[in-house]
């Protein structure tokens, strides 16, 4: 299971004050150094923390895969073609919620998912959808060539009690082996943490995981690189 780092939330510290540190790029590059598989930032609409700026210099200066997040927007798919990353995960994208909330609804957006698909395609990049772990979303996400799905583990991890948690952890596991069976690559992510990778680093059909707000807010305490490793020893086994 490889692990891709968030770095959003940097650039919303940055922004709190409208300077210009901390910086996302210098915190992406850091966790190349320790170990990370790919770097990923969300360009939402509103630029509320990253901006085209982080995007591209990001596109320039990092080594690893590089997961652009984004809706499937006119401005924000011509940069993405512009910028080339290795990887368009495209999610819904409200302008109110604090972060995204669930994953789209392919069935019902499929032509505009076809044409986004389409246009990412043209321009080299693959594309991931992030959905719920539903099989009828995956058999359509299949339909219109994805190349990948992110699976929204936010459910799974806000479970409090332990039963239903198995039980997101179990439908997570099935939809997973439904898409590798039919050729896509399985991406996971939303609120996975130190605590809850512990249960879900055994589920062998993810390829990886995407994770931010847990390695960000443990770096408040006991520095950046190291919540960067602890998650890389967490997602290994070895912690
Ligand atoms: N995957 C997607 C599609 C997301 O939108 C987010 C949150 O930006 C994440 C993964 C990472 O979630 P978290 O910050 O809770 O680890």
């Amino acid at each position: 299971m490889k692990f891709t780092l968030n770095v959003d939330h940097v650039a919303t510290l940055r922004n709190a004050r409208g300077e210009t540190q901390p910086d996302p790029v210098t915190a992406a590059l850091i966790a190349e150094q320790a170990g990370v598989d790919g770097i990923v930032v969300h360009l939402r609409e509103d630029k509320r923390h990253i901006n085209e700026r982080d995007v591209r210099l990001l596109r320039e200066l990092i080594t690893t895969k590089f997961d652009l997040e984004m809706a499937a927007t006119e401005e924000i798919i011509r940069i993405a073609c512009d910028v080339q990353p290795e990887l368009a995960t495209i999610v819904p994208e409200k302008r109110q919620e604090l972060t995204t909330e669930g994953g789209i609804n392919v069935i019902d957006n499929i032509q505009l998912l076809n044409e986004a698909i389409g246009d990412l395609h043209k321009n080299g990049i693959e594309v991931s959808l992030f959905i719920e772990p539903e099989i009828d979303q995956i058999d359509a996400s299949v339909e219109i060539a994805a190349d990948y799905i992110e699976i929204h583990t936010g459910v799974f991890a806000n479970c409090t009690i332990e039963e239903e948690q198995f039980d997101e952890l179990e439908k997570i596991r099935i939809a997973a082996k439904h898409a590798k069976k039919l050729g896509l690559g399985v991406n996971a992510g939303h609120g996975l943490n130190y605590t809850n990778m512990k249960i879900f680093r055994e589920l062998s059909d993810i390829d990886e995981v995407s994770i931010g707000h847990a390695v960000l807010a443990r770096a408040f305490f006991v520095g950046f690189d190291r919540a960067v490793r602890d998650m890389i020893s967490i997602i290994k086994g070895t912690f």
